[in-house]
């Protein structure tokens, strides 16, 4: 690997940051460690909104999530910050609310770091947003991990294509 390989970052963003973006946060951190890339790519994740501001994960995502194998207790909720657009490379939406929120707050010399999280899944995943499962029922919760694998697939390859 070339040693002076840029660090790609990658921002997962939801409205809350306590069920999809630490679910994404979480999934893909575990697919870039499993393809032996956790020294090059850096992911977090951050909500739009201030309310659940340190807590943990939903309980809900944490058992879903551990049921796959994904470990989201040591992940803390924060709010998306003005500093986050020039650090980060890819700043992606859960869904197109969190999109048009963030396009709202983002300096326009960055706005081609905004995007969904899904559109990196091409057509082959419908919908192209991660809905919301916060006052959904119990499936609500597979239907986030179910569709946050197909992305954080999608988003290894396309950076492996285009960063390294
Ligand atoms: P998230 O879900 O955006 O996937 O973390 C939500 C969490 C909390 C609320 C809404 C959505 N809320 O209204 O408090």
């Amino acid at each position: 690997m070339n040693p002076e390989q840029k660090k790609v970052r990658v921002l997962m963003v939801c409205l809350g940051n306590i069920c999809r973006s630490p679910t994404a946060h979480g999934v893909f951190q575990k697919r870039v460690e499993n393809a032996g890339l956790g020294n090059i790519i850096e992911v977090d994740s951050a909500g739009t909104g201030d309310w659940h501001i340190g807590r943990e994960p939903d309980p809900r995502a944490c058992s879903a999530a551990q049921l796959r194998g994904y470990d989201l207790s040591p992940l803390r909720a924060r709010q998306v910050h003005s500093t986050d657009f020039e650090s980060f490379d890819y700043i992606l939406a859960m869904d197109e609310e969190n999109l048009r929120n963030l396009r709202a707050l983002c300096p326009p010399q960055y706005h081609d770091r905004l995007q969904l999280f899904l559109h990196f899944a091409g057509d082959d995943v419908a919908p192209r947003y991660v809905p919301d499962p916060y006052y959904g029922e119990e499936d609500g919760f597979q239907l986030v991990l179910d569709l946050v694998e197909d992305g954080a697939d999608a988003l290894l390859n396309h950076i492996k294509r285009h960063h390294l």
